[in-house]
Formats: structure tokens, sequence, C-alpha cells
């Protein structure tokens, strides 16, 4: 590992080189190094093109490292204790490990799991009940949020506005001022998050190598595909693991999920079909939290689901899966875990890369 380091080190050092050396070879080779720093919203083989429209807002290693800062900073909330980063959690694949609820600002509770953050450049709309339209506009819910960040626009835009160092990052991210004359104004903080989000892909699964055709899956995993295509991808549809619909799986509690943002009354209890990308690492499981394992999550599609929600022939299929479909099954969920994803430096606090 140390020497993989190293050499990764070693390497960049050269890339710097080559940039400063400007001869005909070191463009392309800087570009390419550049890359091993700054990950770029590019479209992996087999998927759709993103639903988020880069063009107003390029991605550029300036405007990533300054996003990626503000990820990890806890002075976006309003006493400085909580960070993007406390509850979307890198190892856990930005869930937040081992908490069933949101969990933010002087141990205050929210109502809801935060999902694991990955491919949002591919999300249409954002939350459990899809109540933010806008990958740009997701920030605004938990800063303002009284019980996540706390805090208002203007302050965290004050505080950034005081820091020299942020001064210089908006400045090299955006250039010298924003519409409103400012160097720093919301439309910079918010675009700057916005290129650290959007380039958060996970593709490199062994479900995804295995696809490919790069790697082979076990009997087990071979059969949990096949039974996964079966009962869930109806809903749970590849490559993203989402058909991007509202639906109900059987969960229920008081939470009325789409109908909030809707109002309507047919969407009561439904919610977003979650990509089960590193599902894996995002325990606990629902909208919810309510489970702590996979093998609950099973569970609960084969018998926990109560008689009068099982409507959706969907869900139908999901219940109908044998023992030995639902051993399987459980393995191949395992193979979406994306572990160059969960250990990528690149989406990692600074000073701890
Ligand atoms: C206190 C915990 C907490 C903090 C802090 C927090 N989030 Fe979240 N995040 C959540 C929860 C909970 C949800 C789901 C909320 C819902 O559906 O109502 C969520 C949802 C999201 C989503 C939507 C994911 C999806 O699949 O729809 C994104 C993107 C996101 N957060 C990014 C951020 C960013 C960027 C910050 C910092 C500005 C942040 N979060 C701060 C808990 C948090
Ligand atoms: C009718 C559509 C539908 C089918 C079929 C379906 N799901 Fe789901 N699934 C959902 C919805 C909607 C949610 C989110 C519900 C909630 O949070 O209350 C969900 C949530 C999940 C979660 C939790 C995700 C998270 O991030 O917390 C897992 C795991 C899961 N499903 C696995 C499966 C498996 C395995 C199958 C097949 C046996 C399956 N699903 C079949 C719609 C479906």
């Amino acid at each position: 590992m140390r020497r993989i380091i190293r050499l990764r080190e070693l390497l960049l050092a050269l890339a710097a080189l080559c940039s400063l050396a400007a001869v005909g070879w070191a463009t392309p080779l800087a570009a390419w190094f550049d890359q091993q720093r700054t990950p770029r919203l590019s479209t992996p083989a087999g998927w759709p093109e993103p639903a988020y429209d880069a063009t107003q807002n390029p991605v550029t290693t300036a405007g990533f490292e300054l996003g990626r800062r503000l990820f990890y900073d806890t002075r976006l909330s309003k006493d400085g204790t909580v960070a993007c980063s406390s509850c979307h959690q890198q190892f856990a694949a930005f869930a937040h490990y081992d908490h069933r609820l949101s969990h933010g600002l002087n141990g205050a509770n929210g109502t809801r799991n935060a999902p694991g953050l990955a491919n949002l450049a591919w999300q249409r709309d954002f939350m459990w009940d899809g109540g933010i339209t806008h990958l740009e506009l997701q920030p605004l819910a938990p800063l303002g949020n009284p019980v996540e960040m706390g805090e208002t626009l203007d302050g965290v835009l004050a505080k950034l506005r005081a820091d020299p160092q942020y001064v210089a990052q908006f400045e090299r991210a955006f250039g010298a001022a924003g519409n409103d004359g400012q160097l720093i104004d919301s439309q910079r903080f918010l675009r700057a998050l916005s290129q650290f989000l959007a380039t958060m892909i996970s593709a490199d699964s062994r479900y995804d190598r295995h696809v490919a055709g790069r790697e082979k899956f076990s009997a087990e995993e071979q059969r949990g595909l096949v039974a996964f295509r079966e009962h869930c991808a109806s809903c749970h549809t590849e490559p993203l693991f989402t058909d991007h619909e509202y639906r109900s799986d059987g969960v229920a509690n008081d939470d009325i999920g789409r109908a909030l943002i809707t109002g309507k009354q047919q969407d009561r209890g439904l919610f977003r079909v979650p990509s089960l990308r590193n599902i894996a690492q995002t325990a606990p499981y629902m909208h919810d939290g309510r489970f702590d394992t996979l093998e609950q999550v099973i569970a609960h599609y084969r018998g926990g689901i109560a008689p009068a929600a099982l409507t959706d022939p969907k869900l139908q299929k999901a219940a109908s899966l044998s023992d030995a479909e639902a051993t399987d099954l459980l393995a191949f969920l395992q193979t979406l875990s994306d572990d160059r994803f969960l250990h990528d430096r690149r989406f990692a606090e600074a000073a701890a890369r």
C-alpha cells in the first residue's frame, strides 16, 4: 500500500514537471495526470447521458477542490460542528453510518435516513420524496434545516468571505467577481459544491466488471443476479439500479413521502426508488432507517409487507422469492460495492489525503 502511494506521488510530481516543461507531449500527459487528481463528469459505458447539464458549470480542478473543501467544512453549520461529511461519510458510501435518522446540530434528530451519495448527476430529483429538482439547489436544504446545519446562506457566505484562503480559491475557480459583483456569491458557492457532488461516480463494482466481461461471478452471485432481475429490477433498474420513479415498497409510517411535494392523495406513502449501488455500505435502510441489515430488507419483501399494500404486481414479484433465491440475492447485492469509489482519495477530505 505504502509503495503504491509513493508511486502515485512520484507520478504526480512527474506530471507537475511535465506541465512546467511545456514540451509537445506534456499537454496530453498533464491532462491525464490532472484527471488522476480531479474526476470528470464522464458517462460510463452503457449508461444513459447524465440528467445534470454541466455546460453552465464545467468541472475544473480548482472548482472541484473548492467543492470538496466546502463539503468537509463544519463552518457551513451555525455553530461550526456539522459538515456535509458529518452525515455523508465516504466509508459508508456517503451515507451516515449507524444512524437511523439524520443527526445534526446540537444532537437533534431529523425524520429521515441520510442516503448514500453517488451518481447524483444521473438523478432527476433528490431526497426521498423528490422535493429538490436540481442538484445545485440540494445543499440549501441541509444548510437551512434547523436540525441539520441551522445556518443561513448569507451566514455561510459571510464566513467564507472573511477567510483569505477561500477568497483565493473562489477566484481561482470562477474568476474575479460573480453576477452580483461579489467574488463569493451563492451561485458560485452552490456550483462549487455541485462540481464535487456531480463527479462522485460509482461504476466500478464487481457487478460492473462482470457485465463488462472483465471478472467472473461465482455461481451463487450469478444465480443472485438472475433472481435480482426476476424479482427486483423492475423498480431497481440497471445500470443505475433505480427506475427514477416514486413507489411504495410496503414500508409505511406517518411520513407521507411523495404526497408532501405533490399534495396528491395517490402519492401518499410513495418514495423515490433508491439506487442499490454500494448498498452493503449504507445501512441502516429505508427512508426511516428501520432495517439494520440486508437480510432484514429481504425478509421484509418476502413476508413483512401488509397484504393490503401488496397491490403492485412488481411487489408481488419481490414477495415471491424462494429461500434459495433470497440467499443468492444477498451474495449478489455485495457485488454492487465499488471499493475504488469507497477509497478514492479524490473524494476524501484534503487533509486526510
Ligand atoms: C444532519 C445530517 C445531514 C447533513 C449535515 C447533510 N445532509 Fe444531505 N441528506 C441528509 C438526509 C437525511 C437526506 C435525505 C433527506 C430527505 O429525503 O428528506 C439527505 C439528502 C441529500 C442529498 C440527496 C440524495 C438523494 O439521493 O436524493 C444530497 C445530494 C445531499 N444530501 C447532499 C448534502 C450536502 C452537499 C450537504 C452539505 C451542504 C449535506 N447533504 C448535509 C442528511 C444530511
Ligand atoms: C415496487 C418497486 C420495488 C421493488 C419490486 C423492489 N423495491 Fe426495493 N425499494 C423500493 C422503494 C420505493 C424503496 C424505498 C422505500 C422506503 O424507503 O420506504 C426501496 C428500498 C430498498 C432498499 C433500501 C435502500 C436504502 O438505501 O435504504 C433495498 C436494499 C432494496 N429496496 C432492495 C430490494 C430488493 C433486493 C428487491 C427485490 C427482492 C427490491 N428491493 C424490490 C422499491 C422496490
